[in-house]
């Protein structure tokens, strides 16, 4: 079921990229501001930490950092005030040997945090929107 609002929301995004960015900084407010999008994010990455799948994948990394930088980029292309001040996409995840079911599973806690935090599935398909496209430069 997550997979497929997942794959709805990736169809949206590419039928209606202009869509979304108009209602851009609604979904900011939406999804809690600052505050609501760092507990969105920390929510996801507890469920990641925990999730066999693919927490491996996590296990040297700075989380504390990865938690600003995702927050960050989540902020951003959800129309809030913040500068992304990380890496692209592509050169974050390169060789990382990221596939679909792993992406899919990310994107799981994503939902999951999103839910926790009460936030409107329609501001929740927005931003998976606005993040699919990232898809192609993270999954190999
Ligand atoms: C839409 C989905 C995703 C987004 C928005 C995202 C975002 C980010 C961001 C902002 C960073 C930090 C970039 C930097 O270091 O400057 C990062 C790093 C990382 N991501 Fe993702 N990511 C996504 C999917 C995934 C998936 C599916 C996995 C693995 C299952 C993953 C694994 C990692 C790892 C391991 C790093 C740390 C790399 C390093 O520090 O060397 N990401 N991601």
């Amino acid at each position: 079921m997550k997979t497929l609002v997942f794959a709805a929301a990736l169809l949206l995004g590419s039928i209606m990229p202009s869509t979304a960015q108009a209602q851009s900084s609604a979904l900011y407010q939406q999804l809690g501001e600052r505050s609501g999008i760092e507990t969105i994010v920390e929510e996801m990455l507890l469920g990641v930490a925990d999730d066999e799948r693919i927490a491996h994948y996590f296990a040297d990394v700075d989380i504390l950092r990865l938690h600003k930088l995702i927050s960050e980029q989540v902020c951003n292309v959800s129309g809030g005030p913040c500068e992304y001040t990380g890496e692209t996409m592509a050169v974050s995840h390169n060789n990382l040997g990221i596939n679909n079911a792993d992406f899919n599973a990310l994107v799981e806690h994503l939902i999951a945090a999103m839910e926790q935090q009460e936030v409107p599935v329609s501001a929740q398909n927005e931003l998976l929107a606005l993040l699919a496209p990232m898809h192609r430069d993270i999954v190999e």
